[in-house]
């Protein structure tokens, strides 16, 4: 079993939206997956019970009270959707069971500064492990100059952009359904779909 958590303590980063259309991905590549909802306002499992049960399978529960987090057993895929805000030792706790930490960040100055710190926190706590952190460009186009001020943003620390993913209604709509872009026929969003490749790759090498 492998884990993921996807965190950015700024509001509003597109946590939500990577977690599921993770989760959606997974499950509809034939996999065992969990997706944890750390957050109190639990839209991960809002998204969840819009979900037709006709759909690739995905397990949910709020993970978000435990003092300890303890994985879930019996999946393929882990996926932790964190709560906005997070810091000090809840976001300990959760690095020392996950894999993978995905950062989506939004090419602003305003999302960028809130970011800051918490990756110089992720840094440190993840010192002595390499290739763990990944940064996910949301709502951005790559050769834009929105991606060329995250980039230079990003040289002050060694972590590789594993997507950029553009702005669209694509997140939106199939959201509001309970669906990840996956859960979509192939022909649709077909160069949304393609974004993710670097992703997954990343994620599973
Ligand atoms: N690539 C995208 N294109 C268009 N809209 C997006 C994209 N990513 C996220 N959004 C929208 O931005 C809003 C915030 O995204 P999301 O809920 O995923 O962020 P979050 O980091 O989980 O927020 P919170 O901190 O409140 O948990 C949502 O309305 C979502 O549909
Ligand atoms: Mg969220």
């Amino acid at each position: 079993m492998r884990a993921v958590l996807v965190a950015n303590p700024k509001g509003g980063a597109g946590k939500t939206t990577l977690s599921t259309n993770l989760a959606g991905h997974f499950a509809n590549a034939g996999q065992r997956v969990t997706l944890c909802d750390l957050d109190r306002q639990q839209s991960a499992l809002r998204w969840m019970a819009f979900r037709d049960p006709a759909l690739a399978p995905i397990t949910g529960y709020y993970g978000g009270g435990q003092t300890f987090f303890a994985l879930p057993q019996e999946t393929d895929w882990a996926v932790l959707d964190a709560p906005a805000g997070l810091q000090g030792y809840k976001l300990s706790d959760y690095l020392r069971v996950v894999d993978r930490v995905l950062v989506p960040i939004v090419p602003s100055v305003y999302d960028m500064a809130a970011s800051e710190d918490f990756l110089n926190s992720l840094r440190q706590e993840l010192r002595g492990r390499s290739g763990v952190i990944g940064i996910v460009a949301m709502r951005v186009d790559p050769r834009t100059r929105a991606a060329t001020m995250l980039e230079s943003f990003l040289k002050h620390f060694d972590f590789p952009i594993v997507a950029y993913l553009r702005n669209t209604q694509a997140y939106v709509n199939t959201a509001a359904g309970g669906r990840s872009i996956f859960d979509t026929a192939p022909s649709l969003h077909r160069r949304e779909k393609e974004s993710w490749a670097g992703l997954l790759q990343w994620l599973n090498p």
